[in-house]
């Protein structure tokens, strides 16, 4: 039991830097799996309860305290400790792993698989920590944010586990840059949707012969496919064309690059499972992302028009080869628009690690300032998008950048992915797109709202609003507090101007948000879209209940 329990023991092999690395590894990986229990599994259990300054919870028996910041963000003021024998020992993710599959298993078969992926995630951010200090960043604010995610998704179980070797090469947070492989299609069985002509640009040293159209693929990818791919590659339906000319950048989701020849970011399938998900373009959505691309541009041409400063970035074609389902999803390439090098991933924002020093100092200076600016330039279009245009956008941390004045202060977002956009059933046009592309192009309502208040007011606006207040030490309630009643009133501001929508007045009274549950879809080895969502205290609750009375009318 003992060896379970204890700390994560250096090795002897360990330099000091690789123990620093795996005592910081060990420390995010506590914290993020006791977010997912106290959210998950303890929460809705009623099995979580205040002792200032201790918040206390209990899991299969034991009992566990945590000096918990940041509301509902979940950030521990110092390590969470577990009782044993009257004392308070360090918590480690080995004894939480146990006592997540003690907690389970009862209701289940259990999960073989579980402790071994939270392992994996530690020690991947381990090797990514040591990677990074060998390695350069990106020139430009924009890349270096995208490669800023050591620790990753703070509400999943095993954030950085990626169950397939040779993953270091590739990876973004260890500022990884590779050259693409480049393939030849023959032309009948080309797949190809949209506008796709700056793939063509990277042909210029790889001279694909006659009858051949170009196709970039991400060399993890061709390794994984390679079984696959040894028949079409010897009788010619491919041709290898070796490799691309420059160096790619992998961005935060791992599979999608910068490309500098051609200026766009690509987004490639991955047969890897990162977070929740095996890395696919499902053939749907090559073209649903081409349908959704020429259906928003007037959605956010009018959302630019009444919030300046908006943006999003396009998917104007795809390319594939027809081989067969596995083939043509395993070497789907969407092509995307590159953001302005000086936007920052907004989780950079939330992680506070390679910002620029004008904005970290600006919202230092003026949090509340900065803050009000990022909900109106954030939140507003994001929820106008669902309640004006029936259009759902997943603004997760990792899906918005966000464009900030030289003064450091946010002056606009910049909406991606559009993967997670969906239309809201009954609003849209969807006439000439086949029957299962519009099918995963379209939520109902309730669906969708859900989705939007997940990704925005769950996953998004909590962890700004905490890396904020964090920084003003024993201050950090007041100010949090400060926040929220900021945000309220910008949002109540925007319902008004729209009289107030029905979703609007119900989140700013305050009814509980829907959280995605990691951990739950882990744990039952469950598809991402399958995920269930448990109910969360909204932080705009209790605001003003008189106000929207009185506003709402
Ligand atoms: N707070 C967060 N919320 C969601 N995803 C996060 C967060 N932090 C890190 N991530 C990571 O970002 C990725 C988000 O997945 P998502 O499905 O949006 O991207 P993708 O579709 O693979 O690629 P892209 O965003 O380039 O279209 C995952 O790798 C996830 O682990
Ligand atoms: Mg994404």
């Amino acid at each position: 039991m003992n060896s379970l329990l204890s700390p994560d023991v250096p090795r002897a092999e360990d330099s000091p830097g690789r123990a620093r690395h795996r005592a910081t590894a060990e420390e995010a990986t506590v914290a993020a799996l006791l977010r997912c229990c106290l959210r998950e599994i303890a929460g809705p259990r009623g099995e979580v309860w205040d002792g200032p300054p201790y918040t206390f919870l209990r899991l299969a028996g034991t009992l566990i305290r945590a000096r918990v910041r940041g509301g509902m963000a979940l950030r521990f003021a110092e390590p969470p400790a577990w009782l044993e024998d009257g004392a308070w020992r360090p918590l480690t993710s080995a004894l939480l792993v146990r006592l997540v599959q003690a907690g389970l298993s009862k209701n289940d078969d259990g999960n073989d698989e579980f402790g071994g992926q939270v392992a994996a995630s530690r020690d991947a951010i381990t090797r990514i920590l040591a990677a990074r200090e060998r390695a350069a960043p990106p020139a430009g604010p924009w890349l270096a944010s995208e490669q800023a995610l050591t620790i990753g998704h703070p509400f999943h179980p095993s954030p950085k586990a990626r169950d397939a070797t040779g993953w270091l090469r590739y990876a973004p947070e260890a500022h990884a840059t590779f050259p693409l492989r480049l393939l030849g299609v023959r032309h009948d069985v080309l797949l190809s949707g949209g506008d796709t002509t700056a793939l063509d640009k990277l042909d210029a040293g790889a001279a694909t012969p006659p009858g051949y159209t170009l196709l970039p693929a991400h060399p993890w990818q061709l390794d994984l496919l390679a079984a696959d791919l040894a028949a079409p590659l010897a009788d010619g339906r491919l041709v290898d064309l070796g490799h691309g000319s420059r160096p790619v950048v992998p961005t935060s989701s791992v599979r999608t690059v910068h490309e500098p020849v051609s200026g766009m970011c690509l987004k490639f399938s991955l047969d890897v499972r990162i977070t929740n998900c095996v890395r696919k373009n499902a053939w749907y959505e090559l073209e649903g992302a081409v349908a959704l691309s020429e259906r928003l541009e007037p959605v956010f041409g009018a959302l630019a028009t009444r919030f300046p400063g908006t943006g999003w970035l396009p998917e104007p074609g795809f390319r594939s080869a027809a081989l067969g389902t596995r083939l043509l999803e395993g070497l789907g390439v969407i092509l995307r628009a590159s953001p302005s090098p000086t936007a920052l991933l907004a989780a950079a924002l939330a992680a506070a690690t390679a910002l620029p020093a004008m904005v970290a100092e600006r919202q230092a200076a003026e949090p509340v300032r900065w803050w009000a600016a990022y909900v109106r330039h954030v939140a507003l279009p994001a929820l106008d998008a669902f309640c004006a245009h029936g259009v759902v956008l997943e603004a997760h941390l990792q899906n918005v950048l966000v464009k900030t004045a030289p003064d450091g202060m946010p002056s606009g977002a910049v909406f991606r992915d559009l993967e997670g956009a969906k239309l809201v059933a009954g609003r849209h046009d969807l006439a000439g797109v086949p029957g299962p592309v519009a099918g995963a192009l379209t939520y109902t309502a309730d669906q969708g709202w859900n989705r939007v208040a997940y990704c925005l007011l769950v996953n998004h606006l909590p962890e700004i609003a905490a890396t904020i207040a964090g920084r003003a030490g024993d201050d950090g309630d007041r100010l949090l507090a400060e926040l929220w009643g900021v945000a309220w009133d910008e949002l109540a501001a925007y319902a008004r101007s729209r009289e107030w929508p029905a979703r609007m007045r119900d989140l700013l009274s305050g009814v509980p948000l829907p959280a995605k549950a990691n951990l739950s879809v882990r744990w039952s080895r469950a598809a991402d879209r399958a995920a269930g969502y448990v109910p969360v205290a909204n932080p705009l609750a209790g605001r003003d209940g008189d106000g929207i009375m009185e506003v709402a009318g």
